[in-house]
């Protein structure tokens, strides 16, 4: 089966990619933030299982600048790219580096919960604005959320929880057995669903989280689930965990006769090519899907299928509209503070996912589609089957 996405990340002409100095201990910069000019983060994993991730984030934020001639808010943006790696372990310090040793006027990315939730006090005692382009904690933007970290993602229980009452209308009383990597995003993400699924009267027959980042195998959870008389599985896995996942549960001859659910990552964008025919008939929900018939999706999928011969996900529309958010609070703001506030102050947001709005607590107010993957023209899609919530 031909695929739909190819090639590696391509340099883009207009932005300007400085390689983060974490080793020499000194920095060249010290003024982030001009009437002319801006100095960016971009904290994205080019390592470890999310590193697919962080390639679309990249092309995402690239594509919006691209369209701007390399500016936001009318100033001449320098990006300095950061390794986020697959942990906070890493994570945590190239975000630290990022304000002290690159003084970065703002960041943009973080893809990992853990690693944006260890980032949160050090971007606050900053007055550093930091856009989390995927990182889904829910307290990141929960009661306590903190005046410098807005999020154009979403929040981890949400495409689980538009999803919950869908399930408990398919899958009779054997129940959905639950599997999600063991830490804060898999736990978050598996909490939406059962809370929504439960309220719908669906019933739970078992749920496990195996180690996260270092799982490979996944047979013993495989049998497992085979064992509980499961009648379907709700999963939450993400680049490679996620085709792991997926190809083992064929592999293993639970495709055809246990319906796999998930939140969308399991079956989005490079990861949908690793999969191949394995993925085919898994529903998931998701904000944002390629196949989205609007004119505002078609024009963005047009041009981002012409710059990197590749379909866009939802990790690269959090990021294009990270940038489409900072180009319109960059625009009269010079300090984080004032960042924030034109931040505070930005109405709709016109997005290839549809329109959305932040929320009091700074994150999306958005619609999340049913997705099923299917064949189309020879190529694997998530096809948009219909809208779940508002
Ligand atoms: C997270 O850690 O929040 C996350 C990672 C990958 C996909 C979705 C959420």
């Amino acid at each position: 089966m031909r695929q739909s996405n190819r090639g590696v990340l391509t340099a883009s002409a207009a932005l300007v990619v400085v390689s983060l100095l974490a080793a020499c201990g000194s920095s060249l910069y010290t003024s982030t933030i001009t009437a002319d000019s801006v100095k960016l983060g971009l904290l994205v994993p080019q390592s470890g299982v999310y590193a697919p991730l962080g390639t679309d984030i990249r092309r995402g934020f690239e594509l919006y600048l691209d369209g701007r001639g390399g500016q936001l808010g009318n100033r001449r943006v320098t990006v300095v790219v950061a390794d986020e790696g697959a942990e906070p372990d890493t994570g945590v310090p190239a975000g630290q580096k990022l304000i002290q040793q690159s003084q970065v006027a703002v960041a943009v990315g973080v893809v990992n919960s853990a690693t944006a939730l260890g980032l949160v006090q050090q971007f606050n005692a900053a007055k550093v604005p930091l856009i989390i382009a995927n990182a889904g904690a829910n307290a990141l933007t929960g009661a306590k959320a903190s005046a410098y970290v807005w999020r154009t993602s979403f929040s981890n229980d949400d495409a689980g929880a538009s999803m919950g009452a869908y399930v408990a209308s398919r899958v009779d009383s054997g129940g959905v057995y639950l599997i999600a990597p063991d830490y804060a995003a898999g736990h978050e993400q598996i909490a939406g669903f059962r809370r929504a699924f439960e309220a719908a009267g669906g019933h739970v027959a078992g749920a496990d989280y195996p180690p996260f980042g270092t799982t490979s195998n996944y047979q013993p959870y495989l049998a497992r689930i085979q064992r509980s008389g499961a009648r379907a599985v709700f999963a939450f896995f993400a680049g490679a965990e996620a085709v792991a996942f997926v190809k083992q549960y064929k592999e293993f001859g639970l495709a055809g006769t246990i319906p796999l659910y998930a939140t969308g990552y399991l079956t989005e964008g490079a990861v949908l090519r690793s999969e191949g025919d394995a993925a085919v008939g898994i529903q998931t929900a998701l904000q944002y899907s390629s196949e989205l018939d609007t004119p505002t999706n078609r024009a963005f999928v047009s041009a981002y299928t012409a710059k990197y011969h590749s379909s866009p996900t939802v990790f690269s529309v959090a990021a294009y509209d990270a940038a489409q958010v900072l180009d319109h609070a960059l625009a009269n703001a010079t300090t984080g503070p004032e960042i924030v506030a034109a931040l505070g102050r930005l109405g709709d947001i016109d997005s290839p996912r549809g329109t959305w709005r932040f929320s009091a607590t700074h994150n999306p107010t958005q619609r999340y589609y049913l997705r099923e993957v299917r064949e189309q023209d020879r190529t694997l899609v998530n096809a948009v089957v219909r809208t779940l919530t508002n």
